[in-house]
Formats: C-alpha cells, structure tokens, sequence
C-alpha cells in the first residue's frame, strides 16, 4: 500500500495584535484602578475630531470605548468640518490648561484648510499622547523617548511579545510618513536594528523587502507588497488599512502568498490596529502618572 502523506506548506505563525491589545489594555486598566483606589484622578483623554472623514470616525469610535474599557475620562470634541485653524487652536488652548485632561489627540488627517504642523505644534507635548510633536520627535531620536508614536511603539510592543528581537537584524521600513515610518524608523534603530526606509521614490522596492529579516509595512496601498518577495522565514508586520470596494479591509502585503513565506505575520484586520489605541491608552496612563 503506498503511503500518502498529506503535504501541508510551511505557514507562518499569525501574530494576533486583537489578543496583545486586549492584555494591553487590561494591564493599563489594574494601574488606573489602583491609582484611583488610591485616591488619585482617573487619567483624562480628550478626543478632538474636526468633519467627518469616514475612517476617522471609525478609529475615534474605537479610541473613545478604549477609554471607557480602561476606567479612564474621556472627553470627545467633535468640531465641525467648518471650524477655522484660529478656533481649532483656541479649543487645545483650553485642553492644554484643563486639569482633568492628561492626554489630548487630534485625529488625522485634518481638512485642508487647517494647518497640521500649527495645530500638533499647538499640543502642550505632556499631553501630545500621539507622540507627534517635535519636541517627542526628537526625544525618540536621540534616544531618550518620552511620549511615543502609538503605532510604531505598538509594533515593537508586538515584536517583543512573540520574542523576537530586532537587535542587529535588517529591518525594512515601507513608506516614510510622520505617523508611522519615520517614527518607525527611530524605534528601530533605538532598539539596535540596521534600517533602511523606503518610499515612493524607492527604486527597486522588491530588492529591498527580498533583504528584510523584520519588515514593517505602511504604505497605505493594497498588495503593494508581493508575497514571492518575502525572504522565507522574515517577519512581516502589515500596518496598512485598506477599505475596499466591497467594504473589506486588505492590509499592503499580499497576505496568503506572504503568509507561505514568512515565519509571522500580522492580519488585517486584528494585527496592528488594536495596537494603536492600546499603545494610546498606555501614553495617556504615563502622562498622567508623570503629571500626578
Ligand atoms: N490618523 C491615522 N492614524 C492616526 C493616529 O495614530 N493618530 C492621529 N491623531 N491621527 C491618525
């Protein structure tokens, strides 16, 4: 009788960012609970919206119950898409004298007529929990962080939690933008890996993704990354969310062929994204600690 053994492709390990979120958030939930026990004020994260980008409102819906789920006060600011820079500017004014508030995050994008640089600029950077002001910037770039970006600490928050350490390995950033890359950039090179950042003037992407052991991902651009240029065994991080036309959300890598040669890799959805508002709760938890 012939033996028939079932070929089963090597496939990678899911890195399930819904589940490290969730301990995340869980952990910062005790720490609110004991400082309040303790008579303390429950942190303080003000919400601040201006329109009504759809993606916008999905991530903000999902800050705010965050907030709830972790015993913190949350104030939401939703302005409308009308509201001038001066207004905008007026409202952090307040935000950034107000005692109850630890936190404060202006969703992104704003509208055009809205000056992003004025307004993260206008961010008391104690209370900068997005980590996006210059000045906490240039604390993670000379590496001694304070407050930082919530999607890229999340990443190296997930990399650590399944053990895997970015000292001395090639790490390959896609896409170079002020939210995630060059943050991205900085954490990695902080924890001792050899990066190269790439972008849309990159020449040769796929070169580049072939070299990568850890490869992070943010370009916003469905299947950007091809499976056949993942180097067997690397560890792919999607931080890409992409609506479809029908509605479903596709990360920038191709996720079944990378997933055939890859040693981990995040989905997406319930990868990277619960991260982000996890990592916000923990900012605005030591914001708060720090400001008592
Ligand atoms: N828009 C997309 N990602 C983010 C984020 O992490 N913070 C803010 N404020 N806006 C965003």
């Amino acid at each position: 009788m012939p033996q028939y053994v079932p070929m089963t492709a090597p496939r990678a390990a899911l890195i399930d960012g819904k589940a490290i979120a969730r301990e995340v958030r869980s952990l910062v939930r005790a720490a609110v609970d004991r400082r309040v026990a303790a008579g303390g004020r429950p942190p303080g994260l003000a919400v601040v919206m201006v329109g009504d980008n759809a993606a916008s409102q999905v991530y903000v819906r999902h800050k705010r119950s965050a907030c709830a789920e972790c015993g913190m006060y949350s104030i939401a600011v939703d302005l409308p898409r009308s509201t001038s820079e001066v207004e905008l500017l007026a409202r952090i004014d307040e935000l950034n004298e107000d005692d109850r508030i630890d936190g404060i995050l202006v969703q992104l994008p704003l509208p055009e007529h809205i000056r992003q640089t004025a307004v993260v600029e206008r961010i008391d950077p104690a209370k900068d929990v997005d980590g996006f002001h210059p000045y906490n910037i240039g604390r993670l770039a000379e590496r001694n962080p304070l407050i930082r970006p919530c999607t890229p600490y999340g990443v190296i928050r997930l990399l650590d939690h399944i053990g895997v350490s970015v000292k001395g390995k090639h790490c390959v950033v896609v896409g170079a933008s002020n939210i995630v890359g060059r943050p991205m950039s900085l954490e990695l090179l902080l924890m001792g890996a050899t990066t190269t950042v790439t972008h849309r003037f990159t020449q040769d992407l796929a070169h580049h993704v072939r070299e990568a052991e850890i490869l992070v991902a943010a370009a916003g651009k469905p299947g950007l990354i091809k499976g056949e240029w993942i180097r067997p065994g690397a560890v792919v991080v999607d931080v890409g969310i992409n609506r479809m036309p029908d509605g479903s959300l596709c990360g920038d890598v191709e996720f079944e062929a990378a997933a055939a040669r890859a040693g981990w890799i995040t989905p997406v959805p319930g990868g990277v994204g619960p991260m982000t508002v996890a990592m916000l709760m923990q900012n605005t938890l030591e914001a708060a600690l720090r400001r008592g």
